[in-house]
């Protein structure tokens, strides 16, 4: 890349961080208010404005959903001035909306950007992950190992016992049993009830947030999302699309994808580089979430280069309009 656009690729890593905040901004009013739509709608109307600002011809391939279902930020839609580089947005205005309406830890707003073509068109169905933080060498988990055989792996590859390793699941039914077989290595586990893409951020820094291990399944879209976080901050991102019925199999196929049982890495969802920027709504062990105080709202974010591998935590402080 020629030095002037390394230096526009800096400049538009900026303009994310901006785009993330705004989404982040327009939700605060709504946090612990009980209305999930309100905050979600306030976080996509703020974040798709801000977006249309940045000099890209972007078009959004993890968004809100299909055309059809979501009038703005939908999958395929152009976004920006059309006048910078072709990119890939994947997006989440808000990760967490249940989250926010209670004010419980984790919301984010998130939002990824790619080169043309490298990021995968998740349809919206189901995935199977599993996530370990960096350091560790390729196959030291994987994805047909048991529950039970990745914790023992990883507490192996770590030089600690079973005890020593904390698993984060999302609290489902479909992931009692799964729960179970952890427990029974002696392994903990940080149940959260929603956001898991926070949940496999959190296996990044794990002397910071206690999490080794991320398992179970939750939103293809979101597991794009987390890997490319990932890919910025370093760690191992595995995920398989479950379908629970031919209406997902057409998703799946109207979004180009013909292999079904393929497990796919960090690197198979993230082809390139990206760039990733999440804004703490509420607060998290990653960012901090939005405080309010008389006449002023305070955000942070935190903005990633894969290709620098830069992690930047940008505090912003705005007086409350
Ligand atoms: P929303 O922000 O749309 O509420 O999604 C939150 C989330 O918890 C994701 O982080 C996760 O991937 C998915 O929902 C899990 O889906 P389900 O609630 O169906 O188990």
């Amino acid at each position: 890349m020629s030095e002037a656009n390394e230096f526009q690729d800096r400049m538009l890593s900026l303009g994310l961080a901006r785009v993330s905040e705004a989404a982040a901004l327009a939700s605060a009013r709504l946090i612990g208010r009980g209305d999930e739509k309100a905050a979600d709608q306030a976080a996509v109307n703020a974040m798709r404005d801000q977006l249309n600002l940045l000099d890209i011809a972007g078009v959004v391939v993890i968004g809100e959903g299909e055309r059809d279902e979501a009038p703005m930020l939908y999958i395929g839609e152009e976004v920006g001035t059309g006048k910078g580089p072709a990119v890939d947005i994947a997006l989440d205005p808000l990760e967490g909306t249940t989250l926010t309406a209670k004010d419980m830890p984790n919301a984010l707003t998130v939002i990824a950007m790619a080169a043309r073509g490298t990021l995968l068109h998740a349809p919206d169905v189901y995935m199977e992950k599993l996530a370990i933080g960096p350091g560790f060498k390729p196959g030291t988990v994987t994805m047909t190992m048991s529950p039970s055989e990745r914790v023992s792996a990883l507490a192996a590859a770590k030089g600690v016992s079973t005890e020593n390793i904390t698993v984060c699941v999302l609290d489902r039914p479909r992931h009692e049993e799964m729960i179970k077989e952890i427990r029974s290595t002696g392994a903990a586990i940080r149940l959260i009830t929603d956001g898991d893409v926070a949940g496999v951020m959190h296996c990044a820094e794990p002397e910071k947030t206690g999490i080794d291990m991320y398992m179970g399944s939750g939103g293809a879209p979101e597991g794009v999302l987390a890997a490319a976080a990932l890919k910025c901050m370093g760690g191992q991102f595995f995920g398989k699309l479950l379908f629970r019925n031919d209406d997902e199999r057409g998703r799946a196929r109207k979004a180009g994808i013909t292999n079904f049982d393929r497990v796919y890495t960090r690197d198979d969802l993230v082809r390139g580089d990206v760039i990733f920027a999440a804004t703490g709504v509420t607060n998290g062990s990653l960012v901090s979430g939005i405080r309010r105080e008389p006449g002023w709202v305070t955000m942070e974010t935190i903005l990633m280069r894969s290709k620098t591998g830069s992690v930047r935590r940008i505090e912003y402080r705005t007086p409350l309009k």
